[in-house]
């Protein structure tokens, strides 16, 4: 659609599948945060895309289940605010489902078959083997729906969705082809930097993913934070002594200070140097050890998520309230969602019982037949 003045609407989600982590939190949530924080977007939604989730864990909606309560919880306690941010859940939103249908037949299955985010999770999950679920071997379909039927026109997510906003893209083209311009065409943000877009996991190598053992949660506590990066950070292998020159390029606990340490840090914690760079040519130059290293790096990340970990612990002790923020959410968007439903289907001409034109023409019809 083409509005004079288009709202600018944002829309983005999560598959509830687990807690979230730091990859999550500096990937995507602070900027979420930011992004309601600017005050420069009309609407922002964020969906709890369970019934995503569910197309890899039909056998397991217990899990879903479970995870839903934990990714409101992290939403929460990293700075999303319910008064302005709405938080809805994916499954309960009907015209999601029937948005999903309608799209089916603008998307072939070798086009789908070329999306690379699939192929790539088909490979992960042993679908090539085992036989492809239809449910997953459709998802993007469903997050066009998702996307569109908020009518949005940014959509933040990190450099893995691209495939799926150019989906999206191509069946908001082909359907306001078909039916006339009906669909927003959004557009995809993704992360700025190479640490945001891909924080690799503590033990260096993957991203960050809970079946590698290698994340650290944002509701991980002090001792849990302090037991992960001693134990399972390597640093330079060639930095035997600490007189040793030393490496920071691909030294994940240089990785996650640049992704973490600020100047304040360094005041309070490791007042030697002022900033990030002095210490980095101190480790290259030789006479800074690796323990020294781990230890400002645990005081950043405690520092960090402290603030986080206290909102948790409030939120944790008022699932009411929880309950009643992703309630009053997802009518809300039941609401924004059902409207453009409507839309299409008055634009594809469905819309039977909204419309009392068609007895007309169906009288027309009929004695034009006979
Ligand atoms: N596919 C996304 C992920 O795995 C989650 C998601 C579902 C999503 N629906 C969306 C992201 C709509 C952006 C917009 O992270």
């Amino acid at each position: 659609m083409d509005n004079k003045q288009q709202r600018q609407i944002i829309l983005t989600g999560d598959r509830p599948t687990g807690r979230l982590h730091l990859g999550h939190y500096v990937g995507s949530l602070k900027r979420r945060v930011a992004l309601q924080n600017s005050g420069k977007f009309d609407e922002i939604n964020i969906l709890i895309a369970d019934d995503q989730a569910l197309t890899d864990n039909a056998d397991n909606p217990g899990k879903i289940r479970d995870n839903i309560i934990n990714v409101v919880l992290d939403y929460l306690s990293a700075g999303l605010d319910p008064k302005i941010t709405t938080i809805c859940v994916q499954s309960q939103l009907p015209a999601l489902h029937a948005l999903t249908f309608y799209y089916m037949n603008m998307v072939t299955t070798a086009r789908l078959s070329r999306n690379p985010t699939v192929k790539a999770e088909m490979a992960l999950r042993g679908f090539e083997d085992e036989g492809l679920p239809v449910g997953f071997f459709a998802y993007p379909i469903s997050q066009a729906a998702d996307i569109t039927a908020f009518d949005a026109t940014l959509v933040p997510v990190g450099e893995d969705q691209l495939p799926m906003i150019e989906q999206t893209r191509e069946i908001v083209e082909k359907f306001n082809r078909t039916y006339g311009e009906t669909l927003v065409l959004p557009k995809a943000m993704i992360p700025e930097n190479a640490v945001e877009r891909r924080l690799p996991g503590i033990d260096g190598k993957a991203k960050m993913s809970k079946s590698l053992g290698n994340c650290i949660y944002l509701s991980d506590d002090s001792k849990t934070i302090k037991k992960q990066v001693n134990g399972k950070m390597f640093t330079d292998p060639t930095h035997l002594r600490i007189e040793d020159p030393g490496h920071t390029e691909g030294n994940v606990v240089f990785t996650y200070l640049d992704a973490f340490a600020t100047d304040d840090h360094f005041r309070e914690f490791l007042p030697d140097y002022a900033n990030l760079e002095e210490m980095k040519e101190h480790y290259r130059r030789g006479g800074l050890g690796d323990g020294t290293c781990k230890k400002f790096l645990i005081n950043v990340l405690d520092e960090t998520l402290a603030p986080i970990r206290a909102e948790r612990a409030r939120w944790e002790a008022d699932i009411d309230s929880v309950y009643d923020i992703i309630r009053a959410g997802t009518e809300l968007a039941q609401e924004r969602t059902g409207k453009v439903l409507a839309r299409v289907q008055k634009a594809m001409r469905i819309d039977y019982f909204a419309d009392r034109r068609i007895i007309k023409e169906w009288e027309e019809l009929l004695k034009k037949q006979h």
